[in-house]
């Protein structure tokens, strides 16, 4: 039987920014923020909108001043956006985030080619944007990629990934979310990597961000859920992907992870039958179908 199942969790939606980051096509402002307020009418609380990154990295989201500045949300509701360095935080304080995210990979090379620093000045680098948005009453949460495995390395170390996170958090991250960058998961070695990070850091203080790219990110997160995570990124319909991960494909869809809750009777306060309707959105906005299982299925279940 399953064990240590909590009664809810809250699910992180990344679909505007790690969705539309890897989109061969750019998005228009309008179509944003259409898909924005499908996400928040489905009830999602925590939605990253955008990215603070420079668009010669990333033109999908050249348009982030704009974004922050129109999308706004509604109380209770929190948006956030990813943010690399002291200019990132800059616009993202001129469009009145109230929550930015720093990102550093566990491994060297994707570190590089992903924001042309070392680990170790990425590191330094925080020092632009931690502390001062924190200063000014931001939230910064900390993402932490290929965490199960790089591209170009292949395995890391879960030691250093333990002391990375640990680093983020003791810089000022209020959580940090473990990335499976390249979908390469499967449950034990997810057990593994968690043993460790329980280690030596709270299960409240880790989230996991885990690409579906070889349809292990369910099985992964019900590893998470009996071990003690409470949070989970996910994207509508099943978008995403790190344009500097070479073979990254989709995030684990928000639709196919609440329709596991669901089922389970574990809440998120999303309501499944309009977040399918997001996923609908989201795939009108992009002009291409999308991969997500329940979005191609439907809700749907048997009746026994
Ligand atoms: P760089 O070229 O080394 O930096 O890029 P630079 O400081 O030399 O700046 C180059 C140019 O960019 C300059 O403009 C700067 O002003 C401008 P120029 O003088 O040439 O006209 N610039 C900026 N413009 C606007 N906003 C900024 C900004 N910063 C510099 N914030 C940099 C370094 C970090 C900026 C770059 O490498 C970058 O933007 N990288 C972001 C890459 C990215 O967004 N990757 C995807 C997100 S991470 C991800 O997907 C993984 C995740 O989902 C978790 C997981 O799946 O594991 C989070
Ligand atoms: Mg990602």
């Amino acid at each position: 039987m399953l064990q240590n199942l909590p009664d809810s969790v809250s699910v992180y939606e990344v679909s505007p920014r790690d969705g539309l980051q890897n989109e061969r096509a750019t998005v228009p402002l309008r179509s944003k923020l259409r898909l924005i307020d499908a996400l928040v009418l489905a009830g999602l609380k925590r939605i990253e909108i955008t990215s603070f990154v420079s668009p010669k990295w990333i033109p999908q989201l050249a348009d982030a001043d704009e974004v922050g500045r129109h999308a706004k949300p509604p109380p209770g509701v929190a948006f956030s956006a990813l943010c690399p360095n002291g200019r990132g935080l800059e616009r993202a304080r001129a469009a009145r985030m109230s929550e930015i995210a720093v990102f550093v990979s566990a491994s060297e090379t994707h570190n590089r080619k992903n924001v042309n620093k070392t680990v170790a000045d990425t590191l330094v680098a925080f020092q632009e944007t931690i502390g001062p948005a924190r200063a000014q009453g931001m939230r910064v949460r900390g993402y932490l990629s290929t965490v199960w495995g790089c591209p170009f390395e292949g395995d890391i170390d879960p030691e250093r990934a333990v002391t990375m996170a640990k680093k983020l958090l003791d810089m000022g991250c209020y959580q940090v979310s473990l990335g499976d960058t390249i979908g390469v998961g499967t449950p034990r070695h997810t057990a593994r990597i968690l043993e460790r990070m329980f280690g030596e850091i709270a299960p409240a203080r880790l989230a996991m961000h885990m690409h579906d790219t070889r349809g292990t990110a369910l099985a992964n997160v019900l590893v998470g859920l009996e071990m003690g995570i409470r949070d989970f990124d996910a994207s509508v319909g099943g978008m995403g992907g790190c344009p500097y991960a070479p073979g990254a494909a989709g995030n684990l869809a928000t639709e196919d992870l609440v329709y596991m809750l669901d089922g389970m009777g574990i809440a998120t306060g999303i309501d499944l039958e309009r977040l399918v309707e997001a996923g609908k959105v989201a795939e009108s906005v992009v002009g291409r179908s999308l991969p997500g299982k329940v979005h191609l299925a439907g809700v749907r279940s048997l009746k026994a």
